[in-house]
């Protein structure tokens, strides 16, 4: 869907939604399903067709994990921090990839190519410590295994 397209949809589901007590939250999740992320131009879109305060928006957005403030990378890199993987040294795991990628997690690259996000468990403690890129699981990682595996995404997206 073309971005006009998209902000004229999520102008129908904010003229549907306004006035109604409670509507922000679902109306927010609306915004991030069609446009990927709550940056500030989409925080600023809610808050004009939803007539709140841009600072109301900006506070649930900030205040609830689930939303996002930035748009996701190419590759999604999730590290699992949930006991399993945390006590096989999966937080060694995850600053090794924040040095390489120079980002904290939470955040996506400046070229767009990679996020970092830290997650519970995602059921696969028997590979522990555990990370996926986008669909592919990665197991029984060591910093250096998780080094591997992130230079050949690097690679694929040529940086260096
Ligand atoms: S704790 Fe990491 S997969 Fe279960």
């Amino acid at each position: 869907m073309a971005t006009e397209e998209k902000i004229a949809r999520f102008r129908e589901i904010a003229a549907a939604a306004k006035g109604t007590s409670g509507s922000l939250i679902p109306v927010m999740h609306e915004a991030q399903e069609l446009f990927g992320c709550l940056d500030y131009e989409v925080e600023k879109l809610v808050a004009q067709e939803m007539e709140v305060p841009l600072a109301d928006v900006y506070g649930v957005a900030t205040f609830y994990s689930k939303f996002h403030l930035e748009a996701k990378g190419e590759y999604q890199i999730n590290v699992c921090l949930g006991t399993a993987c945390y006590v096989k040294g999966a937080e060694m795991i995850l600053e090794k990839i924040e040095d390489m990628l120079k980002i904290k997690v939470g955040h996506t690259t400046s070229d767009g190519k990679f996020s970092l996000e830290a997650t519970r468990c995602i059921g696969a403690c028997g590979l522990a410590p555990v990370m996926t890129v986008n669909d592919e699981v990665h197991g029984q990682l060591t910093v250096d295994k998780a080094e591997r595996i992130i230079k050949r995404y690097m690679s694929e997206t040529g940086r260096k």
